[in-house]
């Protein structure tokens, strides 16, 4: 059966990586790939996509209604927002942004879906809307308690849609996902940026005592996530996928340098995150039920995730040298 897919913020990490997924378990899927391109978004991240004859780009704003209304109303079977800026450390420098795209621009397209119908709306949001959990596993029931403004600004998105379910009866479904880890992930978050860092000899900014705990998700098992929710999920219900692989920073830190044969001597203890979440740790029984299990191996994974940013500089040596120059000086300069 082909269905016809918005995907949102699908020039992303993950809805890039979710557009490769669909691509090959889904073939016949009509897909439209809606993305503003910030500094976030890349086309090289689509490549063999965007030549298929069932793939659309198209390049605009999720929180602009005319656009994203024209969209709905050719008639979607499935949307999935993606779209969202996404970096902590910029929401706490410059959190307006994050409060127009997360929250306005999902507000955009739940009015939108609402006008002219849709059969399933997958809201993506995140773990950090339980805060800091500094012991045991959140549940999908636990209060929300976002501690940052990108955190704030997913839990806000994350209970509109589930407004919209509770009150216009539209079929949303909310994810909640913990840490991804995989290739094309923009070299701000920690992964690529230690990756890429260590391999051109630069020190890795370890923040504060390096004591943080992150659950980290293989981004492929969070798009078989997605997958099996949109065909098996319950409407109205928040599901949360968690990878199971809970490590301190320093513990991920010696992994990378260990895999890349490097001294940890290139570890920098910088000053701290503002508000910097402790521990995040998720109980996925719930999706666990309907059939879902990580089937990455973490060691293993994380292996060939470092080696594809060791076996990709193309992709990252581009970027690292454009607009995030600026950023990591700004954001590092002064740690
Ligand atoms: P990303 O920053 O790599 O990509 C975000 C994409 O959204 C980019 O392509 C960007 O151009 C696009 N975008 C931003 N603002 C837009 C707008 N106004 N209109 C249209 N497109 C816009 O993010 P990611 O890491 O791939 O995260 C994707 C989603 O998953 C986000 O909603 C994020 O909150 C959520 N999430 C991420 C993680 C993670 O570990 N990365 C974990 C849980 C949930
Ligand atoms: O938990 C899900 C969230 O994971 C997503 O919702 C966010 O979009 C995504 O960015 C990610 O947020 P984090 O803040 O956990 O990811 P980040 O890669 O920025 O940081 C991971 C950990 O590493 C965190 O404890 C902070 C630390 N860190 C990060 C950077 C960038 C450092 O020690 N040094 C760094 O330079």
């Amino acid at each position: 059966m082909s269905r016809k897919i918005l995907v949102t913020g699908g020039a992303g990490f993950i809805g890039s990586n979710f557009i490769h997924y669909l691509a090959e378990k889904h073939p016949q899927d009509e897909i439209i790939n809606l993305d503003k391109l910030t500094y976030a978004g890349n086309l090289d991240n689509l490549k063999g996509i965007a030549d298929r004859p069932n793939y659309r780009f198209v390049r605009g704003d999720i929180a602009d209604l005319e656009l994203v209304d024209g969209l709905f109303q050719e008639g979607l079977d499935v949307a999935v927002n993606f779209a969202a800026e996404t970096h902590v450390d910029r929401s706490i420098g410059d959190p307006d942004d994050f409060i127009r795209t997360d929250i306005y621009g999902t507000y955009t397209l739940l009015e939108a879906a609402r006008r002219h119908g849709v059969g399933c709306f997958v809201q993506i949001s995140t773990d950090e809307v339980y805060g800091s959990v500094e012991e045991g596993f959140s549940n999908e029931r636990d209060p929300l308690m976002p501690r940052n403004p990108y955190a704030a600004s997913k839990a806000g998105a994350d209970r509109l849609a589930y407004s919209y379910f509770a009150t216009y009866d539209l079929p949303v479904i909310i994810t909640r996902a913990s840490n991804n880890f995989g290739p094309y992930q923009y070299p701000e978050k920690v992964i690529p940026l230690f990756v890429t860092n260590a391999l051109d000899s630069i020190p890795l900014p370890l923040y504060g005592d390096g004591l943080n705990v992150r659950d980290w998700l293989f981004v492929r098992d969070h798009c078989s996530a997605i997958d099996l929710l949109i065909s098996r999920g319950e409407k109205g219900e928040t599901y949360n996928i968690g990878g199971g692989n809970l490590l301190t920073n320093r513990e991920l830190t010696a992994r990378i340098l260990e895999f890349l044969q490097l001294p940890e001597t290139l570890i920098r203890r910088v000053r701290d995150r503002e508000g910097h979440d402790r521990r995040y740790a998720l109980d996925s029984s719930k999706l666990k039920k309907l059939g879902w299990e990580p089937e990455a191996d973490f060691a293993a994974e994380l292996e060939t995730t470092i080696a594809w940013y060791r076996d990709n500089r193309w992709w990252w040596e581009k970027i690292k040298s454009g607009e995030f120059k600026e950023y990591y000086k700004k954001q590092y300069g002064n740690r």
